[in-house]
């Protein structure tokens, strides 16, 4: 049976959405595919898939009760009609990163980092999925996702530009940004 928390995105010829741009921003980048296909682990993937990758929803690790109550109130879910871009920004940490204790990780992560504080500027325009795969052995510890309107492109990356900017991402030591629009767009000027 289907596992419902488990998501395989897959970059294909044909899929739902069209990638726009692959970029490495750190460490080696994902090979070019024209399309993403995003499914359940059950589904095989397509034939002429360049790359595969598969991650599972999971429970939270650093967010507090106060924390995840602003966020449930803040944030918007994913697939709304007007989101017709997207982002999958797939990142590994080094070693040192999962060395560390989790209070230690905590407090990189957001007492210095801030990153849920910057995320909260930007909710509800971006709408956000984490996938974790760090311990099903592929070459990624998670596969961040995001889904926003073309308004919010500019936002979209002042924040990662933010982000990129902390601590935190000073154990990142793979990460490829690889942004998308949605095929079926009513904007042909997108
Ligand atoms: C839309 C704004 C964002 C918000 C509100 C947000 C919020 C969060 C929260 C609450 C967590 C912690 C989940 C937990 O407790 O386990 C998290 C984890 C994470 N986020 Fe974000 N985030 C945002 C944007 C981003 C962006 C743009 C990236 C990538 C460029 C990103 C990458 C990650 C990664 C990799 C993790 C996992 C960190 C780890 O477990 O070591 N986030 N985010």
């Amino acid at each position: 049976m289907e596992n419902p928390a488990i998501t395989r995105f897959s970059g294909v010829a044909e899929g739902e959405w069209c990638i726009v741009q692959s970029q490495a921003i750190c460490g080696d980048g994902l090979a070019q595919a024209p399309c993403l296909a995003m499914t359940g682990a059950a589904t095989a993937p397509a034939a002429d898939a360049v790359w595969s990758l598969t991650g599972v929803s999971s429970n939270i690790r650093y967010t507090t009760a106060t924390e995840r109550s602003r966020l449930t109130s803040a944030q918007a879910p994913l697939g709304r009609p007007e989101a017709r871009l997207a982002a999958l920004i797939p990142i590994r940490k080094n070693a040192a990163w999962w060395e560390l204790a989790q209070d230690e990780r905590r407090q990189i992560f957001e007492e210095r980092s801030r990153h849920i504080r910057i995320g909260m500027d930007y909710l509800p325009a971006i709408a956000r999925k984490l996938h974790h795969c760090r311990d099903t052995g592929g070459p990624f510890d998670f596969l961040t996702w995001f889904e926003f309107a073309p308004e919010a492109e500019s936002d979209f990356n002042k924040m990662v530009d933010r982000l990129r900017v902390t601590e935190e991402w000073r154990y990142v030591e793979r990460e490829v940004d690889i942004r998308l629009k949605q095929l079926n767009s009513r904007d042909a000027t997108l």
